[in-house]
């Protein structure tokens, strides 16, 4: 049984699912590279099917994880708040509007658009499904657990912005939902835009910031923002921060009486924003463990999947397996709205009775991947300097170059689902150096000094440097760094002492872990600095943006599968 399943809001994607097993699933931001984009995503389809060898019409079924017709309790929100704003809806909301009635239009006419669109063969029929339902299948369906708790939380799904529910691998049963405009996305969203972040986009770098601060706001956030209830779930003063459809201010004036001026984007961050951002992430993470309590009372499981765009904050998912009640966490590595669509074509096989082999996914390699010969032709007509390695001596020349203190980009078969770069297009460094954030900063990423860069560590070899309890596959947990490691690895570990791990296993991406164990060989440390390869952009994903970002940048090293490039003018170093 064939599915795609498939998203046109916000972060677009296609997942394509063969009897529930995962065959392919993509961004579309990384093919048409405009980050987190809304667009009915036919590049990913087209990659989806390829994968296959399939077309259109060999498709069983579309499923859609939005049931777009009852999207009409979030446009009446956005509606009413934008009225008491007329300002803001003539500068931002007209344009909102728009992108949502095309998007409504898609949704509506998704048959034909497809139809016309992807290969000119008839599009089979569309299920649209419920988002939430989505989202947990997302993660319920791919985790090695039989059963589990399943918590989702996001911005907004069709009206709800949070669900609790159980399930095993063939029922999902929802215990509680809550409604919007109460909403932790929203919230963490409004907080962003006013620390002078992008909301819906930088919320990583307020989760990263809040370890500089002190929650010295949170009573106040608690008390006049965000109060969870004693019967459970939580409620959002939005008179004080409301979000909807607007893009801009997501905060009212009263909560600038109440909290101080916001902070401009090209503004210096000051000891009052990082209190700011601590006391939003500990309100957050407070109402996600009053939320996982009640879960955990509602059903006695001892595993609990998460997935929505909150569960991206692995500072509060580390909060929420220390002190939630629960003995094992899984979190999908796209956990977020592109998620969802692998999410819709796993919940629709598994309700058509054809979920007769399950994929646990360990790894987040469905994206498109490139021969030797296409990443050979993008590095030739750039004319860097070439050379081919097998595996083994290529791991042992880029461990050396690594322990030397040069920087790596490493592209490397599928691209990687979900935001995080995981070994197959990443670029990494020697995690022992002090000086190495500064470096790469200056070298590559130029961003906020204070976001930190994240581990990855050989799986069994873990327990040696990380306080983690269990695997931490796709970098969507902290873990504080044991005291007698912070000296060994400083450039990962953050200001607060925890570290957002990625660990490797034996099976999910032999190549990288080779490498890792090349690293270790030299250098005795199991461990290297890894973080996205891109330079203000979506991650690459073909061989020729690779090359392009290579040469924005001064990394020494571009590896490619089997092939070593530098530019003529830098000395090999060997
Ligand atoms: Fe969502």
């Amino acid at each position: 049984m064939r599915i795609l399943g498939l998203s046109n809001m916000r972060d677009a994607s296609a997942a394509l699912v063969d009897s529930g097993r995962i065959i392919a699933a993509a961004e579309e931001e990384r093919f048409v590279r405009i980050k987190h984009v809304a667009a009915l995503p036919i590049h990913a389809i087209r990659f989806c099917l390829n994968t296959a060898g399939i077309r259109l019409e060999d498709l069983d079924a579309v499923a859609v994880p939005w049931k777009y017709w009852q999207l009409g309790r979030r446009a009446a929100l956005a509606i009413g708040s934008m009225l008491q704003s007329p300002r803001l809806f003539a500068v931002k909301g007209a344009r909102s509007m728009q992108r949502l009635t095309q998007e409504w239009k898609e949704l509506a006419f998704l048959r034909g658009y497809l139809s016309h669109r992807v290969d000119g063969t008839r599009c089979p029929s569309v299920i649209f499904l419920d988002h939430h339902l989505c989202h947990a299948a997302s993660a319920l369906l791919v985790s090695p657990f039989e059963r589990a708790a399943i918590m989702v939380v996001d911005g907004a799904s069709e009206s709800h912005t949070t669900m609790l529910a159980a399930g095993g691998r063939d029922q999902i049963q929802v215990l509680r939902r809550v409604l919007l405009p109460h909403s932790l996305g929203q919230f963490y969203a409004a907080i962003t835009s006013y620390l002078g972040f992008k909301p819906d986009q930088d919320e990583y770098i307020v989760m990263g910031l809040a370890a500089y601060g002190a929650p010295h706001f949170a009573p106040e956030l608690r008390r006049q923002v965000l109060a969870t209830l004693p019967q459970g779930g939580f409620r959002l003063n939005t008179r004080l921060l409301d979000f909807h459809l607007a893009r801009r201010r997501l905060f009212s004036a009263e909560f600038v009486r109440l909290f101080g001026p916001p902070r401009r984007p090209d503004e210096q961050i000051l000891p009052r924003h990082q209190d700011m951002a601590a006391s939003a992430q500990a309100v957050l993470e407070d109402t996600l463990l009053h939320l996982a309590r009640q879960l955990k009372r509602l059903t006695n499981e001892s595993r609990l999947c998460l997935a929505g765009g909150v569960a991206y904050n692995c500072v509060a998912n580390r909060r929420l397996l220390q002190d939630g009640g629960f003995d094992e966490l899984y979190v999908p590595p796209a956990a977020g709205d592109s998620g969802a669509a692998l999410g819709a074509a796993l919940w629709l096989t598994e309700r058509r009775g054809g979920l007769s082999s399950r994929t646990v996914m360990r790894t987040a390699s469905w994206g498109p991947q490139f021969s030797e010969a296409d990443c050979r032709a993008a590095l030739e007509e750039a004319e860097l300097v070439v050379e081919r390695f097998d595996e083994g001596p290529l791991c042992e020349k880029v461990a050396g170059e690594l322990a030397a203190g040069r920087l790596v980009f490493w592209f490397h078969g599928r691209m990687e689902w979900g935001p995080r770069a995981l070994g197959n297009r990443s670029l990494l460094a020697d995690p022992r150096r002090e000086d190495m954030r500064a470096l790469i900063n200056m070298k590559v990423k130029l961003r906020e000094p204070f976001r930190p860069f994240a581990p990855s560590v050989l799986e069994e070899r873990a327990g040696e440097y990380f306080e983690l309890s269990g695997p931490s596959p796709f970098m969507l947990q902290t873990a504080p760094v044991r005291s007698s490691m912070k000296g060994v690895i400083p450039a990962v570990v953050h200001v607060d002492g925890t570290a957002r791990v990625q660990t490797v296993d034996a099976d999910s991406n032999p190549r990288y872990r080779r490498l890792l164990e090349s690293f270790a060989r030299r250098t005795g440390v199991p461990v290297l600095l890894n973080t996205s390869f891109n330079v203000h952009e979506p991650i690459v994903c073909t061989p020729r943006e690779a090359v392009a970002s290579f040469l924005r940048t001064d990394v020494e090293w571009l590896v490619m599968e089997n092939l070593m490039a530098r530019r003529r003018s830098v000395s090999s170093g060997a």
